[in-house]
């Protein structure tokens, strides 16, 4: 017998024997996953069967609804029951019914839910859509895992819910993870699954890192030639063969016309998510340049990049180059209804700022001293056109310095201490630190391991992952609003390898961001895993096996690509 079978019949042994209710003690029953931050459990169980309702206020707002309706057609393709939605008028506290309902008193604050599940009724309540939502989630993972199924019947599974009284709200209102398309294009179907499973676990923010050298995404309808150059690039570097560089042959494109990412939105907002879209500059803009060279210092020529690192080619700071990121960030605005616009600008060389004329014309036009604090003016420029439309700026680390508008959000990727001194200036940030939060590093042994950029992150250092450094005073720890995880893309090509890549690594960083900082122990998180991996794997996810937790297990069979010991350097040493 496996660990892993060990673990799943001893908490469901447990399940089955507990009977005096005790809060906080639902860990090794509640398999949920992130942990909620108070749970009081009970004897017994709430049978989901052919006579169940959902009762929802049908009155209600539209979102309620539409989560209401999304969960109950997923329940009833995976049971086979009829699961009618009903007016709450009806059947408020009928037997037999799972009820939704907005109740101010449910939580402090709008994404926090209260859950109660007896033997004849399940409740959720919150004060908003949001916090009902994240109750359903609850309660989907305390179903069994056949409830991810498609298609079932009703002899699949006993679909029991433990009796329990869950009371949850998250830490941190900014919980993200971050695609790079960039590199590799992923498609819109691969988008939406992916965000349909970060909300899942509970996660506000999906961060799309849509531009950069290597391939530009977004359908921007002023300037064609961006996606029709700037989407394709001729090759990708095989492997890690930079020098002497060996291409593998094969085109690469891709982007999202506009209409795309309006259905993409809206499907996000659907799950709660919001999607900040990120269009680098002035630096990693190479697919940009390589369309509309005139973008640039020099003349080129320029192509879309086929290989990886800091490419020295970045926007020149023209009044050519404001006018197209006006026109262009118009257009992104348009399409996304976030508050928060993403403008990179991380690993910014100056060297063709210093070699070119007009740019050191600019620079002395605007008294600034250096190309550094003209990176600075370039960004503050930026940050002031978004606000003029009720934007809010967020860039890497990287624009700390150079003088930086007080309203800028910074996510300190180059581990936390750019981070610490943003929130002591008092800007927001968004803790992302190579160390904890970037998921394209190795997660295991490098010789059974896909082909990384490098690193090492297991999922028990993502786990021990705190954003709130011990420095930083009260007021100052406030400006920490949430954290993420990256997936960067250079080396991953496909679906499968960036779930692998993901999970069950988000699922470590959705518990960091969401549940209390007292209650964080990878014993019970490998706990709960053990029987939420089985969830994953009903949706077909193709996550890493954590072997060091459970060696000898075969849930999962992920195909290893070919290995190579020649290493680039990591980011965060670049
Ligand atoms: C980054 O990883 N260059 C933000």
């Amino acid at each position: 017998m496996s660990a892993f079978t060990i673990a799943f019949l001893t908490a469901s042994f447990i399940a089955s024997s507990c009977s005096s209710p005790s809060v906080n003690a639902g860990h090794d029953i509640v398999h949920v996953i992130p942990l909620p931050a108070s749970i009081k459990t009970g004897t017994g169980q709430f049978i989901l069967n052919a006579e169940t309702v959902l009762v929802v206020d049908l009155t209600s707002d539209a979102a309620i609804q539409m989560a209401a309706f999304a969960w109950a057609e997923a329940v009833r393709n995976a049971t086979g029951f009829p699961l009618p939605i009903v007016d709450f008028s009806d059947h408020q506290g009928g037997d037999n019914t799972i009820s939704l309902s907005i109740e101010d008193k449910a939580s402090d604050v709008p994404e926090g839910y209260r859950l109660a599940v007896t033997k004849t009724t399940i409740q959720i309540t919150s004060p908003a859509a949001n916090g009902l939502y994240y109750g359903l989630q609850t309660l989907r993972q305390l179903l069994p895992a056949q409830i991810e199924q498609t298609r079932g019947s009703p002899g699949d599974a006993l679909w029991s819910v433990p009796v329990v009284e869950i009371n949850d709200q998250p830490r941190f209102t900014y919980r993200g993870m971050h695609l790079d398309v960039g590199r590799h294009f992923f498609g819109v179907e691969f988008i939406k699954r992916y965000i349909d499973l970060i909300s899942r676990y509970k996660m506000n923010y999906f961060h799309w890192h849509l531009t950069d050298d290597q391939g530009w995404r977004i359908e921007i309808k002023k300037y064609p030639l961006l996606t029709e150059i700037g989407s394709r690039r001729k090759e990708t570097i095989l492997e890690k063969n930079f020098s002497p560089y060996v291409g593998d042959g094969i085109p690469h494109e891709g982007f999202y016309t506009q209409e795309e990412i309006r259905e993409i939105v809206v499907y996000a907002e659907m799950r709660f998510v919001t999607i900040i879209p990120e269009i680098e500059m002035p630096g990693h803009s190479g697919a940009a340049i390589a369309a509309y060279p005139e973008l640039a210092c020099t003349e080129g020529p320029f192509e879309v990049s086929t290989t990886w690192g800091v490419n020295e080619d970045i926007l020149c700071p023209s009044e050519q180059t404001f006018a197209f990121l006006a026109d262009v960030l118009s257009e992104v605005i348009s399409l996304f209804p976030s508050q928060y616009i993403h403008i990179g600008a991380d690993e910014v060389p100056v060297i063709r700022w210093q070699e070119s004329a007009l740019a050191q014309q600019v620079m002395r036009d605007n008294f600034l001293q250096d190309e550094s604090k003209m990176r600075g003016w370039f960004i503050r420029r930026i940050e002031s056109f978004l606000r003029s439309r009720n934007k809010k700026l967020i860039g890497w680390d990287d624009i700390l310095h150079g003088g930086l508008a007080p309203e800028a959000t910074v996510m300190s990727w180059r581990g936390m201490e750019r981070g610490i001194e943003a929130a002591k200036m008092g800007h927001d940030v968004i803790m992302t630190p190579t160390k904890y939060a970037y998921f394209d590093y190795y997660q295991g042994e490098q010789k059974g391991e896909p082909l990384a950029i490098g690193g090492f992150l297991p999922l028990d250092s993502v786990y021990a992952f705190e954003p709130v450094p011990a420095e930083l005073n009260a007021e100052e720890a406030a400006h920490i609003i949430g954290a993420q995880g990256n997936v960067w893309t250079e080396y991953i090509k496909t679906n499968d390898h960036v779930e692998y890549m993901a999970f069950p690594r988000a699922l470590a960083m959705a518990e960091v961001v969401w549940s209390p900082k007292k209650s964080r122990d990878f014993d019970s998180f490998s706990l709960r895993l053990s029987a939420n991996l089985k969830h994953l794997r009903a949706l077909g996810v193709n996550f890493r096996l954590p072997h060091e937790i459970w060696p000898g297990d075969t849930l999962t069979g992920f195909i290893q690509t070919a290995q190579t010991k020649v290493d680039t350097p990591r980011r965060g040493d670049l």
